[in-house]
C-alpha cells in the first residue's frame, strides 16, 4: 500500500531540507513542498525530490484569474508533481481551468496527477469569514466550496480531520480528503489549535495525513514514521 503519510517539508533552505530527506524512503511517505522551500530553493528542489522517487505535493494554493491558474498548473505538471492545489474560492471557472489544462495532452506526468481545492483557510474564524463579506460559517462555506470543486473535476480537497466525516458523507468515498493539523498522541500541538491522532483521522474517511513538525523536528523522525506508518495500517485493518 502507498504510504498515507504526507511530510511537510517546511525548511527555509535546500541544504536543510535535502539534509533531511536523505534519510527518507519514497516507500514510507510522500512531500509536500510549500511556500517556505518553494520561495527559497525553486522547481529545482522539486525536482530532485521527484527523481528521487518521491510523490510530491506542490502546495503552492493558486489563486488568480482562470487563464493564469490554467497556466501555472501547466508548468507545475512538468515538473511531474503527484499533487498540486488551487484556492476553491478562486471559483467554478477558474477550477475547471486548471483541471482542464492538467488534461491537456501537451502534459507529460508520469504520476497520476491529482488536482484538489483549498476552502476556507483552517486559520479563519466565523467571524473573520463574514469579515470578508461571506454570511455562512466556515464549515457550511467548507462543505459549499468542497461540492463547487468536485463539480469543477478537481479529484479532492485539503480539510480539517474533524469536517472529514461530513465531506465523506457528502461527497462520496472517491473524493481524496487531505488533512493537516495531525499529531501522534503525545506529540506538541505547536500552532495548530483542533488536531488529531493519524488513527483517528483515518477512521473519520480521511485519505492522506499530513504532518510536519512533529516529524521534522523530532529527535527520531524514522521512529514517528514508523509509528505513524504503523496506526494508519492498525487503523486501515
Ligand atoms: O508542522 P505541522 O504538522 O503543523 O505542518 C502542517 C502543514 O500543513 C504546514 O505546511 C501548513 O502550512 C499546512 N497547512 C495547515 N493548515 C491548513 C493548510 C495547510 O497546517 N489549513
Amino acid at each position: 500500500m502507498s504510504s498515507k503519510l504526507i511530510i511537510a517539508l517546511d525548511f527555509p533552505s535546500a541544504d536543510k531540507a535535502l539534509d533531511f530527506v536523505s534519510q527518507l524512503s519514497p516507500a514510507d511517505c510522500k512531500l509536500k513542498v510549500g511556500f517556505e522551500l518553494f520561495v527559497s530553493a525553486g522547481p529545482e528542489m522539486v525536482r530532485k525530490l521527484t527523481e528521487k522517487g518521491f510523490d510530491v505535493f506542490l502546495d503552492l494554493k493558486f489563486h488568480d484569474i482562470p487563464n493564469t491558474v490554467a497556466s501555472v498548473c501547466k508548468v507545475a505538471a512538468k515538473l511531474n508533481v503527484w499533487m498540486m492545489n488551487v484556492h476553491a474560492s478562486g471559483g467554478s471557472k477558474m477550477m475547471r481551468a486548471a483541471h482542464t489544462a492538467l488534461h491537456d495532452k501537451e502534459v507529460k506526468n508520469t504520476r497520476s496527477l491529482k488536482l484538489i481545492a483549498v476552502s476556507v483557510l483552517t486559520s479563519m474564524s466565523n467571524e473573520q469569514l463574514q469579515q470578508t463579506g461571506v454570511n455562512a460559517l466556515a464549515k457550511d462555506q467548507v462543505i459549499h466550496l468542497a461540492g463547487m470543486a468536485q463539480q469543477a473535476g478537481l479529484d479532492g480537497m485539503v480539510c480539517s480531520a474533524q469536517e472529514a466525516p461530513a465531506l465523506r458523507k457528502k461527497l462520496g468515498k472517491d473524493f481524496l480528503l487531505v488533512t493537516p493539523g495531525i499529531r501522534p498522541a503525545g506529540s506538541a500541538k505547536g500552532d495548530q489549535s483542533r488536531v488529531m491522532t493519524p488513527a483517528a483521522a483515518i477512521r473519520a474517511g480521511v485519505d492522506y495525513l499530513v504532518v510536519g513538525r512533529p516529524i521534522t523536528q523530532a529527535k527520531n523522525p524514522l521512529e514517528v514514521i514508523q509509528q505513524i506508518n504503523a496506526e494508519v495500517h492498525g487503523a486501515l485493518q
